[in-house]
């Protein structure tokens, strides 16, 4: 009778497997333990007649052993599988999954290149808030109370409290705010460039957003020239589009420039004869320009008969475009990987 059943305990146990804690603990209950089913035959060894009992004894000794190597392996196996992890899943002699490297933003590669270059001129790079006062964004830079720049379709102004509009505080429509501010706190000689972030309530096209970026210029000192102005623009030119890129100067009007002009460039992609990036002008505006208004020094503490300043803005996304044949402004925000990937490496 015991025999029979310790055979067939045997098989059980050769059969059983495990692959969890739990089921660990379930075998041990079931074969090891003191309620387990081989101390019960253990003790069903009193009822055997004396002659056999020492046969059937090393018979339940065979399958208690059987029981605590099988726990013993299931231990360590368990054990194991925990310590790798998926680890021992992996097959090492696959080949390499290779590295997905993420790509510079065109915006951030250019935005970069123009402080790089500025900055071997001599220009640090300096920084201002986005949300300003009305006095920081045009008063102090010569706007008068009419001017439409001010209106609200340009000007995204704050809330105070829901639904007060307080016309004092605002999103700045250009960086030209960080010239009054540097003006303001610092001596000079002062030679800045001041690139961010920039508000204008327009709708979004594939050549206006509501949201981009400018670089503004600053370089106040004793006699600072329009020359000056001309050969920094013409060096920056040539070092942003080419050694062979000339420049224009024309006519133009900013509140706080004077006199002012309007920069061009020649189109370093057909060299000025004349494509549709230029519209067939061979020149491709890049920035605003001027000498500081001495009304602006003023407002900012500057003697303007002591000192003179030139200061220049153009927008980080245009130069973008022009630079990258880009001809939709919205591809800048829209993340899509198959246009950024294309700036990989670059
Ligand atoms: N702030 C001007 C704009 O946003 C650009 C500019 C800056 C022009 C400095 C002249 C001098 O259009």
């Amino acid at each position: 009778m015991i025999s029979e059943r310790v055979q067939e305990l045997l098989t059980e146990i050769e059969n059983s497997t495990v692959s969890t804690k739990e089921q660990l603990e379930a075998f041990r209950m079931r074969y090891i333990s003191r309620k387990g089913v081989v101390t019960e035959l253990f003790d069903q060894l009193k009822t055997i007649p004396q002659e056999d009992r020492r046969a059937v004894g090393q018979e339940l000794n065979t399958l208690k052993n059987a029981a605590q190597d099988r726990f013993q392996l299931f231990s360590t196996q368990l054990e194991e599988q925990s310590d790798n992890g998926a680890a021992s899943q992996v097959d090492l002699t696959l080949p390499a999954v290779p590295n997905q490297y993420g790509s510079i933003h065109p915006l951030t590669i250019v935005r970069r290149r123009i402080i790089e270059i500025f900055e071997r001129m001599g220009f640090n790079v300096s920084d201002g808030p986005e949300i300003e006062t009305d006095w920081y964004n045009f008063s102090a830079l010569n706007f008068p109370d009419n001017h439409p720049a001010r209106e609200m379709q340009d000007t995204f102004f704050v809330e105070k409290s829901a639904g007060e509009v307080k016309d004092d505080v605002l999103l700045r429509t250009h960086t030209s705010n960080v010239q009054i501010r540097l003006m303001e706190h610092k001596k000079p000689p002062l030679r800045s460039i001041m690139p961010g972030r920039v508000f204008r309530n327009e709708a979004i096209s594939a050549r206006a957003h509501c949201v981009f970026h400018q670089v503004e210029g600053l370089y106040v000192d004793k006699n600072v020239s329009f020359k000056d102005l001309k050969d920094t623009l013409y060096h920056f030119a040539k070092e942003m589009f080419g050694q062979d890129s000339k420049i224009r100067l024309r006519p133009s009007y900013f509140p706080f420039t004077e006199p002012s002009a309007e920069i061009d460039v020649t189109c370093f992609i057909c060299k000025g004869k004349g494509c549709n990036v230029c519209k067939y002008s061979g020149w491709v505006e890049i920035a605003g320009s001027g000498m500081v208004d001495p009304q602006v020094l003023a407002n900012c503490g500057i003697d303007p008969e002591e000192y003179t300043g030139f200061a220049f803005g153009m927008g980080i996304e245009r130069i973008t475009m022009l630079r990258y044949g880009i001809k939709d402004l919205r591809l800048f925000t829209e993340n899509d990987v198959r246009f950024l990937r294309q700036f990989e490496g670059a």
